[in-house]
């Protein structure tokens, strides 16, 4: 049964959804708002109304004071660590199943949505839970973290080296390989979602936009106004557990019958 308090997708969209190919979906910090991880930007609650991202997030903060920012993002694994998928997460794990093709792609860092069960994921920004050796760039496995007392741990790799977190900073580059998947995904698809970001870092910010360029139906989902909300065919003001729910219900009753609306 389809929420009857969430914004529902128009009958244009929801058949364009339905005979979609391939649909590609992006998300940011909203959509793991509401599994407490706190968003970034959003006014009092976001991580940098209470964090300088200069201090924290470059690998010259890195560089100055490396316990500082070890510690800081240890503070953050552990609430991801203790963190669980909602409705929205567990919609778009039944969205595979109801597509053709489904690329998510996510600027998220904490791994909800395999968690969930998605396994199509492309992390754009790279993953908190995993730290890499902060000159040779390769990964460090858990072990090794967890037998050293240091913050950060040494590298194992290089003198001098340290344990980071495998993350993208502010000034760094994205992962070449995920950035193209992300890129050929945008282009192919016919149907594009954007979910809980506030679409202003690039060059995440441009995939639902490229893939408008290509072509694609074009949907955000957000409480808020964005800079891509006036490019969206739609704009679904709500928050992303209940509005994914919903849509991808709509989807799943138009698949079973094209003909009629949504089942209230
Ligand atoms: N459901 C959907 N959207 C929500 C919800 C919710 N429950 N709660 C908040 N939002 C929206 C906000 O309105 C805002 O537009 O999520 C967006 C969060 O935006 P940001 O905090 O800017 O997050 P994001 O766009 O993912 O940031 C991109 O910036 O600091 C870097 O690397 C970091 O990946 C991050 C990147």
């Amino acid at each position: 049964m389809i929420d009857k308090t969430a914004p529902l997708l128009d009958k244009h969209l929801l058949q364009r959804l339905g005979e979609a190919q391939h649909v590609t979906v992006l998300s940011g910090a909203g959509m793991s708002a509401e599994s407490g991880i706190p968003t970034f930007r959003d006014a009092q609650t976001g991580i940098w109304a209470k964090y300088r991202a200069e201090d924290l997030a470059t690998p010259e903060a890195f560089a100055a004071n490396p316990a500082r920012v070890w510690r800081w993002y240890e503070e953050r694994r552990n609430a991801v660590r203790s963190a669980r998928p909602h409705a929205g997460h567990q919609a778009l794990v039944m969205l595979e199943s109801l597509v053709p093709a489904l690329s998510l792609l996510t600027q998220n860092v904490d791994g909800l949505h395999q968690l969930a069960g998605s396994n199509q994921v492309i992390e754009l920004h790279g993953n908190i839970l995993r730290s890499k050796c902060h000159i040779t760039g390769r990964l460090i496995g858990a072990d090794w973290l967890t037998d050293s007392t240091q913050e950060p741990p040494p590298s194992p790799y290089v003198a001098g080296g340290y344990a980071r977190p495998d993350v993208v900073w502010f000034g760094e580059v994205l992962p070449q390989e995920a950035l193209e998947r992300a890129m050929a995904a945008a282009i192919r698809c016919d149907f594009c979602i954007s979910v809980g970001t506030t679409s202003l870092v690039q060059p995440a910010a441009s995939l639902p936009l490229m893939a408008l360029e290509h072509g694609a139906a074009l949907v955000e989902i957000n409480p808020m106004e964005t800079p891509l909300s006036m490019h969206a065919e739609q704009c679904l003001r709500g928050p992303a557990s209940q509005v994914l729910a919903s849509v991808v219900q709509q989807l799943a009753d138009w698949k079973r019958d094209p003909g009629q609306g949504p089942r209230l």
